[in-house]
């Protein structure tokens, strides 16, 4: 690889700058994860059906696996890893817990960065009925099949 084209990025990546050397064909997954050791976000099918890979990208959910780093150059980036506040959970993963919403976890990391940038996107959040949740969030599949905990956590916290 050292023969192909390299870019600097510099991205905002939980509230810290983070100045990455990354050839171009890059993804922003496998730099988070390979590049920052950020191995919260996980990689299920890298090919955009899955929703693994969902983080916030300026507060908007994203498939990372889609998206070249270099192309997100200069942007934020928020991962599992910063949805706390220290200890503090984020309210969503509290639900996610007392919901019981997650067997192994794989598609966890993804269902609450996609359900934390679904509510933001949604004009009244606490209207959201349960069909309307499961249609927003139909891009983050569970092979669990954890979604009535999911649902549930996520209705919770849209106050619904
Ligand atoms: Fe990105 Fe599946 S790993 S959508
Ligand atoms: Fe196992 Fe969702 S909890 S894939």
């Amino acid at each position: 690889m050292s023969d192909q084209p390299h870019g600097e990025v510099v991205l905002r990546v939980n509230g810290a700058d983070q100045v990455l050397a990354v050839d171009n064909r890059v993804t922003l997954l496998d730099a988070l994860r390979e590049h920052l050791r950020l191995t919260g976000t996980k990689k299920g099918c890298d090919h955009g059906q899955c929703g693994a890979c969902t983080v916030l990208l300026d507060g908007e959910r994203a498939n990372s696996c889609l998206l070249f780093a270099v192309a997100v150059d200069g942007r934020t980036v928020t991962t599992v890893e910063g949805l706390a506040d220290g200890d503090e959970l984020h309210p969503l993963q509290r639900a996610f817990i007392a919901h019981d919403a997650f067997q192994c976890g794989y598609c966890t990391p993804g269902q609450l960065c996609s359900a934390i940038g679904m509510l933001a996107e949604a004009a009244a959040p606490q209207d959201l009925d349960d069909a309307e949740i499961s249609e927003r969030m139909s891009g983050n599949l569970c092979r669990c099949g954890a979604y009535l905990g999911i649902v549930a956590a996520v209705r919770e916290v849209a106050g619904g």
